[in-house]
């Protein structure tokens, strides 16, 4: 199926960006959040986003216009009824996942492909919060969608092979680079990333250096563009604390606990960049 029509649920920064980059892939798109306020900030986001790069050279006037056209903001999953494909990305939460999944089930059409960004809760039981569990499939965008290459695609224990192709073409369509990983806790990259922030996370708690010492080491020992609690505070403290949790608990080894310091700064409500402050203020 060439997909033409995209639902997205949650406007958050994920939604946002999937909103943003699939518009401007030419697809008519249905932006979804609890409330109208949340979509209106999102899509004013994506303007300011859009406009900056119009003034940089990278975006003519008349793809900016078309690209904002595409993107319809609403607060219903009736108004999305005819899209060919949804992807959620709502708080990393199974029970809240599920019901989404199960609400899309009921208002789009059963031929209709329904995609989680799950940074880590395996699709299969994901996809059992619906009658025909061989639409779903794991669409693991990368922070930020715009400019992150990566696409991870998971296929559930029922996903069919027409709902994985279309899903690649989508991200193809969409200027991404997809692999494919299977249906474990975390999959390919927070599976290697999410144990690596916990352990930044434990260095910081037993005093080895600074929050600051401890990214100038990573970021210049290693070579990559932020170090880890820099890249902690950008992806959401309580996703990470979300994502480590889904680790211990589904592989269940000691090894992948959650450190206590990054369990207490979610409960103080320091999430990161989105709430201005994490192991850095911003
Ligand atoms: N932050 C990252 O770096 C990153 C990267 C890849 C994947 N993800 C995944 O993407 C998803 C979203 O993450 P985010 O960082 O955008 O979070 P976020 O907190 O920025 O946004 C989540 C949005 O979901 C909305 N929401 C919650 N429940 C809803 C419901 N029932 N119906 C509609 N909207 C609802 C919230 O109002 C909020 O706007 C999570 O599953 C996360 O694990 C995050």
């Amino acid at each position: 199926m060439d997909v033409k029509s995209l639902a997205v649920v949650g406007a958050g920064q994920m939604g946002a960006g999937i909103a943003q980059v699939a518009a401007q892939s030419g697809v008519q798109v249905f932006l979804i959040d609890l409330d109208a306020a949340l979509v209106q900030k999102a899509l004013q986001g994506i303007s300011a986003q859009l406009q900056k790069a119009a003034s940089k050279g990278k975006l003519t006037a008349e793809n900016l216009e078309a690209a904002m056209a595409r993107l319809h903001g609403t607060g219903s999953f009736a108004d999305a009824a005819q899209a060919d494909f949804a992807v959620e990305a709502v708080t990393e939460n199974e029970g809240v996942k599920k019901k989404v999944f199960a609400d899309l089930a009921k208002a789009l059409r059963p031929d209709a492909i329904l995609a989680t960004n799950t940074s880590s809760i395996p699709i299969t039981r994901i996809a059992a919060s619906v009658s025909n569990p061989e639409r779903v499939i794991g669409m693991h965008f990368m922070n930020p969608v715009p400019v992150m290459q990566l696409v991870e695609i998971i296929r559930g224990a029922q996903t069919s092979d027409e709902t994985y192709a279309t899903t690649r073409a989508l991200a193809e369509k969409m200027g991404k680079t997809t692999v494919v990983s299977k249906d474990m806790p975390g999959f390919i990259v927070n599976r290697i990333l999410i144990p690596m922030i916990n352990e930044a996370c434990f260095a910081l708690q037993e005093g080895l250096g600074t929050a600051e010492d401890i990214d100038t080491a990573m970021k210049l020992g290693t070579n990559v563009p932020m170090g880890p609690l820099t890249l902690a505070d950008f992806i959401g403290l309580d996703t990470c604390l979300s994502i480590a949790e889904v680790l211990h608990k589904g592989l269940g080894e000691d090894k992948y606990r959650p450190a206590p310091l990054l369990r207490q700064y979610v409960d103080a409500g320091w999430l990161g960049r989105k709430s201005k402050r994490g192991f850095h203020k911003y």
